[in-house]
C-alpha cells in the first residue's frame, strides 16, 4: 500500500537510493507527544544515527480510510513537499509500516500563536507588526505557487526555537490550476474554522487566494485586540456577522492597524489589499502599518521584546 493508501509507489525511488534510504520506525527514539489532532498525533522523535530531532506526524491508516480522509492526507503530503520557505513547517521524509503513516516535520517547539496571544492577553504594536509581516511573507510564497491554505488561524501558526513562525496543517489546502490568477474563485465544499472563514465561502462556497487574506485580517485584529473580530454565541450568528462584515475596534486603536485590517476585511475578495486587483503583495507590504519592517531581514532579526 502506498503511504496515502491509494496508489502504489516503489518504496524507494532509484534516483535517491543510496543517500536517502526510506527511514523506518526503528531508526528513531520517540519522545513526548507534541500535539494531537482528529486524524493524527505529532510526536517528538530523535533519529538515532544522526541525533537530529523531528516532529513526526503519525496517522493511523485504518482510521484515515474509514473516515475517507485519504485525499486530505495525499494533499497534505503533496503541498508540504512543494513548499520551500522558512516560515512553513518543512517535510523532510515520509515512511510507513503496516498500520501507520509517518511524516517527518521540522520541530516547532515554542507553541502556537493562539497560546502566545492568550498568555500575553494581546500583542503590542511592534510584536503584531513583526508577526503580521512574517505571515504576509509566508502567504506571498504560498500564493505565488497558487496554493490556498483555507484554514489559516493562530492554532496553525507555530513558533520554532528562534521564535519565527512555522505555518502548519496543509490537509485542507487547495492547489489552484497553474494558469489560475488565484484571484478568481473556485468552488469548495470545505468550510474552515468559524471565526476565520471568509464571506465568499459562506455565501457561494467559493475559495481563492484572497480567502487567506481575509483570515490574515482576522489574525492581525486578534493579535492586537486579544479576541476575534467576529464572535457570537454560536456559529450561525458568527456567520451572520461575517456576511455583514460587522465588527468593532476598541477605542483609541492605532490608525494604521485599523486601516490595514479594514482593507483586508473587505467582503469582496478582489477588493482586499494584497489581492492581484489591489496591487498584489507589493501593495500589502507597502502599507503604512508595515513602516520600519525590513522585509528581506525578517528571518535574521531578533524577535520583538514582548516575546
Ligand atoms: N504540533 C504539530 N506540529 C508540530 C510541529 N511541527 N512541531 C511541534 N509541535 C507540533
Amino acid at each position: 500500500m502506498a503511504e496515502n493508501g491509494v496508489k502504489s509507489e516503489p518504496e524507494q525511488s532509484p534516483a535517491r537510493s543510496s543517500q536517502s534510504k526510506k527511514k523506518r520506525r526503528e531508526d528513531f527514539r520517540f519522545g513526548p507527544t507534541l500535539g494531537e489532532g482528529s486524524y493524527s498525533t505529532v510526536v517528538l522523535a530523535c533519529e538515532i544515527a544522526t541525533g537530529k530531532e523531528f516532529a513526526i506526524k503519525i496517522l493511523q491508516k485504518r482510521h484515515i480510510i474509514k473516515e475517507k480522509k485519504v485525499p486530505q492526507v495525499e494533499r497534505e503530503k503533496k503541498v508540504l513537499s512543494r513548499l520551500d520557505h522558512p516560515f512553513f513547517v518543512q517535510l523532510y521524509f515520509t515512511f510507513q509500516d503496516t498500520e501507520q503513516l509517518y511524516f517527518g516535520l521540522s520541530v516547532a517547539r515554542k507553541g502556537e500563536l493562539r497560546e502566545k496571544i492568550k498568555q500575553l492577553g494581546k500583542f503590542d504594536l511592534e510584536c503584531a507588526r513583526f508577526y503580521s509581516a512574517q505571515i504576509v511573507s509566508a502567504l506571498e510564497h504560498l500564493h505565488s505557487l497558487n496554493i490556498v491554505h483555507r484554514d489559516l488561524k493562530p492554532e496553525n501558526i507555530l513558533f520554532n526555537d528562534k521564535l519565527q513562525i512555522q505555518i502548519t496543517d496543509f490537509g485542507t489546502a487547495k492547489e489552484l490550476p497553474q494558469d489560475d490568477s488565484g484571484d478568481s474563485p473556485r468552488t469548495s465544499s470545505f468550510v474552515g474554522t468559524a471565526q476565520y472563514v471568509s464571506p465568499e465561502l459562506l455565501k457561494d462556497k467559493e475559495i481563492c487566494t484572497a480567502s487567506d487574506l481575509w483570515a490574515l485580517g482576522c489574525i492581525i485584529y486578534q493579535m492586537l485586540v486579544g479576541n476575534y473580530p467576529f464572535k457570537a454565541p454560536n456559529e450561525y450568528l458568527t456567520f451572520q456577522q461575517i456576511l455583514a462584515c460587522k465588527y468593532e475596534f476598541p477605542e483609541e486603536f492605532d490608525r494604521e492597524a485599523k486601516d490595514i485590517i479594514e482593507q483586508l476585511l473587505q467582503l469582496e475578495p478582489l477588493e482586499r489589499l494584497g489581492s492581484k486587483t489591489r496591487g498584489g503583495y507589493q501593495a500589502l507590504k507597502s502599507h503604512k502599518f508595515f513602516t520600519g519592517i525590513e522585509w528581506d531581514k525578517l528571518l535574521t532579526q531578533d524577535p520583538p521584546k514582548q516575546m
